[in-house]
């Protein structure tokens, strides 16, 4: 961010501040915990298999958490020198101009503030079903209609129909790959999306598995100043979800929208370890073979089990029809220590599952195994925290 525009922002922000209502962001995390909760009350086991999140197993690689450990003596100041070389690295690696691009303490935030910018009363939210959902939430909150358009016979956003969905539409939401299929949305179609989408509205295009899949990335939109907000987070291939660091890449125009609903200080680890990640050039690569190699043994346990279908996924997760009560499936998992994704309402006898370690995907599939060859657990209702129940939301299952 030029310090032009933060200055400006700043002082448009400040101004604006009393008139902006601040929601709580809801993360993966948080979907992971209320499930978990259902499950065995508060505390997860130590030797549970966690493989409800979309976290990665194998967390910050060897340069990050040398800069984690090697920073906490300097925890004490704020050092906006580590965010300005992250950003700087960033920006040098995809070519980007640095007002294209604002850090967050991860993506959820960017998320919905997108959201709640571009969205209203008469402006509607458009998303894939199945499809991430913490976007819904924010444009439940912002008033704003959503508009689920069911995934493609192959899994893949139905992008003509999420186009035709709303001549008002404010924010149309392509998750690339998406969370929970880890299918993808090919280059067409978002170029597609772009021709296509109504005046003013805008596609947001969250590519948090992008590195894990061969989907073709969408900055250079953002480059060609077209109305794309993109999402970037350092949770997935990097394994920092619990360092918390992303970013938005957008025209300055729309990013000044995004920023008018919160702006932060970054965590001085956080943006070392992401630039420390970014530096390293075997990380992608490597991580990308680990997971698709684990997820494509997954994929032949299962076909030869009979068990499924499941989504063509190119990412860390995946929808597995348990041909049963999906909810039933996942308590009767819990029970025997495995942790699985949730379901969606749209898909109710599928679960999603996140390719964890190969340790964890054996244990999967022993439980998994008995879990089949047995009757059905009973389930206590999902219970969000406190916090998100203000509200009324009925997009979970
Ligand atoms: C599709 C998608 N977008 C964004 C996020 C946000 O992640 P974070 O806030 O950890 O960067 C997640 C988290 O799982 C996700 O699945």
């Amino acid at each position: 961010m030029s310090a032009d525009l933060s200055r400006r922002s700043f002082f448009r922000i400040a101004a604006a501040a009393s008139a902006v209502a601040t929601v709580p962001i809801l993360t993966e995390g948080h979907l992971a915990h209320a499930q978990r909760r259902r499950f065995m009350g508060r505390h997860v086991p130590a030797d549970a298999v966690r493989i409800d999140a979309n976290e990665n197993p194998l967390g910050p690689c060897s340069g990050a958490c040398a800069s984690i450990s090697s920073l906490i003596p300097e925890g004490g100041r704020y050092d906006g020198e580590l965010t300005e070389k992250f950003m700087s690295t960033f920006c040098e690696m995809e070519g980007l101009k640095s007002e294209y691009v604002i850090p967050y303490a991860g993506s959820s935030e960017p998320l919905h503030y997108t959201v709640l910018a571009f969205t209203s009363k008469d402006k509607p939210y458009v998303t894939a079903d199945p499809g991430y959902e913490a976007g819904m939430r924010a444009a439940d909150l912002n008033g704003a209609k959503i508009i689920k358009v069911p995934l493609t016979s192959t899994h893949t956003h139905d992008v003509k129909a999420m186009v035709a969905a709303s001549p008002n539409a404010g924010v149309i939401y392509i998750c690339n790959p998406n969370n929970p299929t880890g299918t993808i949305t090919n280059r067409e179609d978002i170029e597609y999306a772009i021709t296509n989408k109504p005046k003013g509205s805008i596609l947001l295009i969250d590519e948090a598995y992008i590195h894990f899949s061969d989907a073709t990335p969408s900055l250079d939109f953002v480059k060609a100043d077209k109305d794309v907000v993109v999402l970037r987070t350092f949770s997935k291939i990097y394994g920092m979800a619990g360092v918390r660091c992303g970013l938005v890449v957008a025209r300055p125009d729309l990013l000044e929208k995004v920023m008018f609903y919160g702006m932060n200080a970054m965590p001085i680890m956080a943006v070392a370890a992401a630039t420390a990640s970014l530096q390293d050039k075997d990380i992608i690569p490597q991580r990308k073979k680990i997971n698709a190699d684990i997820r494509t043994q997954t994929f032949e346990w299962l076909t030869a089990n009979n068990y499924g279908p499941f989504t063509a996924s190119q990412s860390n997760c995946f929808m597995l029809d348990t041909k049963r009560d999906g909810k039933q499936v996942q308590a009767a998992m819990a029970k025997k220590n495995v942790y699985i994704g949730r379901v969606w309402p749209a898909w109710p006898t599928y679960v999603r599952i996140t390719v964890g370690t190969q340790s964890d995907m054996q244990k999967f599939q022993a439980a998994y195994k008995e879990v089949m060859n047995s009757t059905a657990a009973g389930l206590e209702p999902l219970q969000l925290p406190a916090r998100f129940a203000k509200t009324p939301f009925t997009h979970f299952s």
